[in-house]
Order: C-alpha cells, then structure tokens, then sequence
C-alpha cells in the first residue's frame, strides 16, 4: 500500500491550484440520472470519491465519460437498473444521493443502506422521511431501502427538516426538481456546494427559488434537459492548503479559491494569527508571526466546517496557547487525536471538545488515520514537524485530494509518494 513520506520545516511559498470541490461534484454527478442529458460537468477533480461515483452511475446504466485533459464529466443516457449495491454503497456513503433521482425519475429505488463510518452512525432517516412526505412507500428489507413512489410519481410537500443535513436537502432538492407541484425545503442546508447543485438543476431547466438560505423553493417540471455546468472550487481543500501554508510559516496563494465560499474558517485563520487576503486570482495566505490559540466550534455552514476540524486542530498543535476544539455535527471524530499526540502534541479530549496545548515543535512519526480529514491533517502535521513523517493508508487521501503530493512539493515541501 503507498505511503506519503514527508521531511518537515520547510516553508510553503507559491501558488496552488485548488480543483472542483468533491463535494459538489458527487450530487452533481447524480444529478445526471435525472435529464435527458447529456450533462457536461466541467472542472471535474479526479478523485476516488468520483471514480466510485462514476462505477455506480456506468452500473445503473448511465454513460460517463471523464475527459481527464479537458477536466469534464460527460453524463449521458438513461438509467436502466435502479439498485445500487452493497458493494459501492460501503464504499462511499454518497451513493445514497442516487436515491431521490431514482425515485423521482423512474417511480422506484433500491438504494442500500450505508450504515456507519469512521466518523459516526450517520443515519439516512431525513432523506427517507422527506421521501415519505412526498407520497412515497420505503421498506428496508435485507440491509437496502427499497422505495416506491405513488401512481403518478412524487408530490411537492413542506419539508421541515429538524437537523440541517447537507445530504437529505441535495437528494430532496433533485427530486423535488422533477416532482409534481411544489416543494418548500425549510431548514435546509447552505452548503456552497448546495448552490452549486441548484444552479446546474436551474441549468438543467429545474425551477428553484431560495439559494444560499435556508428556505428552497422548487417548483417541479415535467423534464430537465442537456446542461453544462462548471463544478464550484473546492473549499475544503483550499482550506486545508491554506493551514499548509500557516503551520509551516509560508505563504500560498490558492488559486480559485473563493472567500464567501469559506464561511467561518477564514474568520478563525485571522484569530489565530494568519493573513488572508482575497485576491483576483484567489486567496493568498501568509503567516509572518506566530499562531495564537484560537477556539472553534464546528457548525452547518456559514460556521466553521466540521471537514476542517482535523487541519485545524493540526495548526493549534503548533500554536502559543490553548484553543478549545468542539465537534457538533459528526459523534466520533477526534480519530486525529492519538495520531497528533504520537508527534508531539499535547491534546486531552472528552466528549465532544479537544483542549489542544500549542508546543513549539513536533516530531516526525510513521502515523495513520481512518478518514480523510484525519489523515491529511496528519499531513500537516508533517510539514511542520522536525524530521520524517510517514503517513499511511494513503487511499484516504486519494479519495479527497487530487495530487497532494505534488501539488505540496510544487511549494516546497519535502514529500513524496512511495509504492509498495
Ligand atoms: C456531507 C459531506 C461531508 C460533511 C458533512 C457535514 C458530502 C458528500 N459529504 O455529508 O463531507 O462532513 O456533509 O458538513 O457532501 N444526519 C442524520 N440523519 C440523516 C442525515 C444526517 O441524523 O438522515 C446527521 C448526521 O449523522 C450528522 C449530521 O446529520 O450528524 C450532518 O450530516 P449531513 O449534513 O447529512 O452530512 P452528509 O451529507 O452525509
């Protein structure tokens, strides 16, 4: 299994190309089951995460093609079976995201279930409920969902979600966009890659009113049709490379890099010492002095985002005084914990809040993570820290960052992939 080798202490110092956000292009991607097609998703990153997308779409009988030099996904066809195994589905949670196209377009799923994850149950039941309210019948039998929807297909209803879920509001939105009749979404997500999915569904002729606040409104249409769409900048990782260059003392611009898209993780990066500054061409991040101990709570966005947590906590290990760490979305993800602490870091965590100690420096060790943010904040960790850093399970981060030891080096850094 690759490896990530990295020799720390050296100071991040150029640009960085940040690529089309994972996030948005997995419902986007699903949102190709719902047209006429074909849909043509531009900026597409070449991810794990899209792969496994495009095997459970080429599976349900959908043509996609992934131009690699062109950086597009082409969605082309129809769906011809409406069962997403077992198989993919536990590979990646959002393939649960075929459920609500399906239902929408063809009247009936078979989606299993994903059950946990390294980060938590992460339960599927709003995605069902809000189904439900639009007239269809779930039944879980044999470890899948198996969904039917009324003579004549969906119907508009009020969603009122109890618990903002970034998931159950795309799956809805995407099938809301082809039911009968109206559907209000209240308490719905804000995501960026949420405006992402109702801009290509508007694309695609979808009628939505709302994005980017928590109250969508869609009125269905009969059919949506062939569309090109480019897929919106990836926060998360520009967020990430943004506390590579804090942690390591540098300054990076990322490129493509949008301020309004990060919400709160800016905010905090200031606190804790860090300048950013927007510029035409993106965002550059620069630390001259030292970091401060900042506290953060994870919230839905504009808060600060959960799949940052881990960098962050990554950066305050490194930082002059304490900073409290609070994770309200996901129950189990503190898996970067013991791993920090492996190189140096003085972290105590109980329940859901980390208390991280900032120590001058730490120190190299063969480390691995379980999930993705974990093991690249252990990355970070890397680059910062005094001697060689290995880190393992490298398929974590294949699913998440295109490139990144390339895309590292290209600035500096001492890392590398080793085979084997
Ligand atoms: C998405 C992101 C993931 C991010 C997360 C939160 C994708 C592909 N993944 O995941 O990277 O960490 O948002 O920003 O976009 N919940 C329920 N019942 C449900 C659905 C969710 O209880 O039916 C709970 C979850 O367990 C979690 C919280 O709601 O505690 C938020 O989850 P959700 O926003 O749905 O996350 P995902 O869409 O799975």
């Amino acid at each position: 299994m690759d490896r990530i080798v990295i020799r720390g202490g050296r100071p991040l110092s150029g640009r960085i190309p940040v690529g089309g956000a994972k996030n948005a292009a997995l419902p986007l991607m699903a949102a190709g089951l719902l047209g006429d097609g074909p849909l043509v998703l531009e900026n597409a990153p070449d991810l794990a995460d899209v792969a496994t997308m495009r095997a459970l779409l080429v599976q349900l009988g959908l043509g996609v093609a992934h131009d690699r030099a062109a950086r597009t996904l082409t969605l082309s066809g129809a769906a011809t079976s409406l069962e997403a195994p077992y198989d993919i589905v536990r590979k990646m949670r959002a393939s649960v995201l075929v459920l609500g196209p399906l239902l929408a377009r063809f009247g009936e799923a078979k989606v299993s279930l994903p059950g946990g994850c390294a980060i938590g149950t992460r339960p599927v039941d709003l995605h069902l409920k809000a189904f439900e309210q639009m007239g269809a019948t779930i039944d879980l039998e044999a470890g899948y969902i198996h969904a039917k929807a009324p003579a004549g297909g969906l119907r508009g209803a009020r969603v009122i979600f109890p618990q903002v879920s970034v998931g159950a509001t795309e799956n809805l939105l995407m099938a809301a966009a082809i039911a009968q009749g109206t559907t209000e979404i209240v308490n719905a997500a804000r995501e960026p890659e949420i405006g992402d999915l109702a801009m290509c569904l508007m694309r695609m002729g979808a009628r939505i009113e709302g994005i980017g606040t928590d109250r969508l409104t869609v009125e269905g249409v009969a059919r949506l049709g062939p569309a090109r769409h480019p897929i919106v900048p990836d926060r998360i990782e520009a967020g990430t490379y943004a506390c590579a260059a804090a942690i390591t003392g540098g300054s990076v611009l990322l490129e493509g890099a949008r301020l309004p898209d990060l919400g709160a993780v800016v905010r905090v990066l200031r606190d804790a010492g860090v300048d950013v500054a927007e510029t035409h061409e993106g965002l550059k991040v620069t630390r001259l002095n030292g970091l401060h101990g900042t506290d953060v709570m994870t919230e839905p966005f504009p808060g600060f985002a959960t799949d940052m947590q881990a960098q962050f906590m990554a950066l305050m290990c490194v930082a002059e005084g304490a900073s409290m760490i609070t994770e309200t979305i996901f129950e189990n993800r503190f898996m970067h914990v013991p791993e920090l602490m492996r190189m140096g870091a003085r972290i105590k965590y109980h329940g859901q809040s980390a208390i991280v100690r900032g120590v001058p420096k730490l120190s190299g060790a063969p480390v691995m993570a379980t999930d993705l943010r974990a093991s690249v904040s252990l990355v970070l960790a890397g680059l910062a820290a005094q001697g060689e850093t290995i880190v393992n399970r490298v398929y974590h981060l294949d699913r998440g960052y295109e490139s990144i030891e390339r895309k590292l080096s290209a600035v500096g850094a001492d890392i590398e992939r080793v085979a084997g």
